[in-house]
């Protein structure tokens, strides 16, 4: 049997002193320790060199979504894009983890979000709107920090287009198998802070046995 790969896509900047990174790292370690466990591979959203959508390039994403080729002068470009999305769809499982950032998430996993979200690619649609996701079969763990407790059922539940966000968009592409575990909060009393890392952990730790 071939053993799956999974790509760990980072958007964290804080390196060592990440609160997602370091749960992450708990994930990880309890996979290794399985018999099955993947091969992972780490994309950092902040130092990969993910392609400018500005200028006239993104016009080309219009003729791929009207069924069209990109016109000539855009098709190194396009194919500078078509190799993310390539590399990204080779992966099994995805493990995503990433800081809150003003309620959302950091501008560095958006760009690469939308750089390998593009039609006839990662989706495809017809002239009618209907979608079709093409990373069906795939699975995802998204590690969310944030430090105030915008937890699911809270009082500040209102304010996540962080996790939120990414679960309507690996619904998109056509994950379906999604698991989520928010570290929070990250900020207040010494004491606080370290029951809600305990207890991501030991939730990444529990997590990992059936990921
Ligand atoms: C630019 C910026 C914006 C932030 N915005 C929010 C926010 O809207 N809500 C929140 O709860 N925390 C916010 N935070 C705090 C981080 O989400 C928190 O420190 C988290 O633990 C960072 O995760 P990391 O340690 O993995 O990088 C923000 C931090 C930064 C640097």
């Amino acid at each position: 049997m071939t053993r799956a790969r999974l790509l760990h896509i980072d958007a964290s900047p804080r390196a060592e002193r990440s609160r997602s990174r370091a749960v992450a790292d708990t994930f990880l370690e309890a996979m290794a320790e399985r018999g099955d466990a993947p091969h992972v591979e780490r994309l950092d959203v902040w130092t990969a060199k993910l392609p400018n959508l500005g200028g006239g390039m993104i016009e080309g994403r219009y003729n791929l979504i009207a069924g069209e080729p990109v016109p000539p002068q855009l098709a190194a470009a396009w194919a500078d894009v078509r190799q993310h999305v390539d590399y990204f769809l080779s992966f099994d499982a995805f493990l995503i983890t990433t800081p809150m950032w003003n309620f959302g998430l950091p501008y560095s996993l958006k760009h690469f979000i939308d750089v390998v979200t593009q039609p006839g690619m990662a989706f495809s649609n017809d002239r009618e709107g209907n979608v079709t996701g093409r990373a069906a079969g795939k699975k995802a763990m998204v590690i969310a920090a944030s430090a105030m407790p915008i937890v699911p059922g809270g009082e500040l539940e209102h304010f996540d287009f962080q996790l939120r966000y990414l679960e309507s968009w690996l619904g998109f592409i056509g994950v379906t198998d999604i698991h989520t575990l928010r570290v929070a909060p990250t900020y207040g009393p010494d004491k606080t802070v370290s029951r809600a890392m305990d207890l991501a952990n030991k939730r990444a730790r529990a997590m990992a046995v059936n990921f």
